[in-house]
């Protein structure tokens, strides 16, 4: 069914993805951004746009009142620094400013992006099931803290769908051949230890957004189906990278152990159509240039 979508985060690693399966699959959209480029932009794709700052508590009540849509989906974070507590404050004060838009404008539904590896320390991937991390130390306690917020505030609405996202990979993430990443692969500022980290690719991320408009309230992980140590999947990055992999080691912290995707994959019929973190490492190394591209360029001049 055709619905009309409040897009909150529509210019961002996965709302950019979104829009256009949004629009391709019948919805109308109404997207928010805080810049004329994202405005400009969110309109060239056939979205209606609104300039809007999250943590403008009046200006996201009257937004949302003036759109009244059927769904929000929440696909906010403030990373483009890294910065955790930004992306706390972000989870916690602009999630509670559009989940009461929602209560104020009589939105019964939402989907929201959260994390799958806010879970307390333990053996083997995490199931939905699992406690959050809520003793966590610093820094770790700021993003638990944020996700616990987030998740509290989206269930507030009679519907609501957490997409509890694996660690993204390709266009636009920090796994990209010249993201930050790779930069510390290459500079060896990364341990190849026993941490075991649920991947996604962005893509899968989006389309489990559009998935989970008809998904039944709750949470679930939405990660690909191979857990993995670092020890496993670095010297796969690296190799792709035609960087050299740091030592393998072991030991890992508790949180650490990856996310599990049945509930997803059985219950839901999702699948990631990208495959795994392996398969899209590998793809990386199938597509990197075999001249350096800083040598065909000078070459070119
Ligand atoms: N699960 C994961 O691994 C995960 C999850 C999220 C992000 N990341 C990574 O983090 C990096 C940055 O992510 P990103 O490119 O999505 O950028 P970002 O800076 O995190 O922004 C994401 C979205 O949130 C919106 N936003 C942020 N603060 C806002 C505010 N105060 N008011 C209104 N909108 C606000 C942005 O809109 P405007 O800027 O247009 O206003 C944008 O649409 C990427 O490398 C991404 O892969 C990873």
């Amino acid at each position: 069914m055709a619905m009309h979508v409040f897009l909150a985060g529509g210019t961002g690693a996965v709302g950019r993805l979104l829009l256009p399966l949004l629009l391709d699959a019948g919805h109308r959209v109404t997207a928010a951004s805080r810049t004329p480029r994202g405005i400009a932009w969110l309109r060239a794709q056939g979205a209606e746009a609104v300039r809007l700052d999250m943590f403008d508590r009046a200006g996201v009540l009257d937004a949302v009142a003036a759109a009244a849509p059927q769904v929000i989906v929440h696909q906010l974070t403030a990373l483009a620094d890294a910065n955790l507590a930004d992306n706390a404050r972000i989870r916690r004060e602009g999630t509670r400013n559009l989940v009461d838009a929602a209560h104020r404008a009589g939105v019964e539904r939402i989907v929201a992006q959260s994390i799958s590896w806010a879970y307390e320390p333990g053996e083997g991937p995490a199931t939905e099931e699992t406690a959050l991390d809520t003793d966590a130390p610093e820094p770790r306690a700021t993003s638990v803290d944020g996700v616990l917020a987030l998740e509290r505030a989206v269930a507030e609405l009679p519907e609501h769908v957490i997409l509890r996202y694996g660690m993204f990979h390709g266009p636009g993430t920090w796994y990209e051949p010249d993201g930050p990443v790779a930069g510390r692969l290459r500079r060896g500022e990364l341990a190849a230890d026993g941490s075991v980290t649920s991947f996604l690719h962005v893509a899968d991320a989006a389309r489990a957004a559009l998935a989970a408009l008809d998904w039944p309230s709750g949470v679930v992980n939405v990660v690909d189906d191979e857990p993995a140590a670092a020890h496993d999947w670095m010297p796969v990055l690296a190799r792709a990278l035609g960087v050299p992999a740091p030592a393998p080691s072991q030991g890992r912290p508790g949180w650490a152990r990856g996310a599990d995707d049945t509930r997803a994959r059985t219950a839901y019929g999702w699948q990631p159509r990208e495959g795994s973190w392996r398969d899209c490492f590998e793809r990386l190394a199938a597509d990197r240039p075999t001249v350096p591209v800083t040598a065909h360029a000078g070459a070119a001049r």
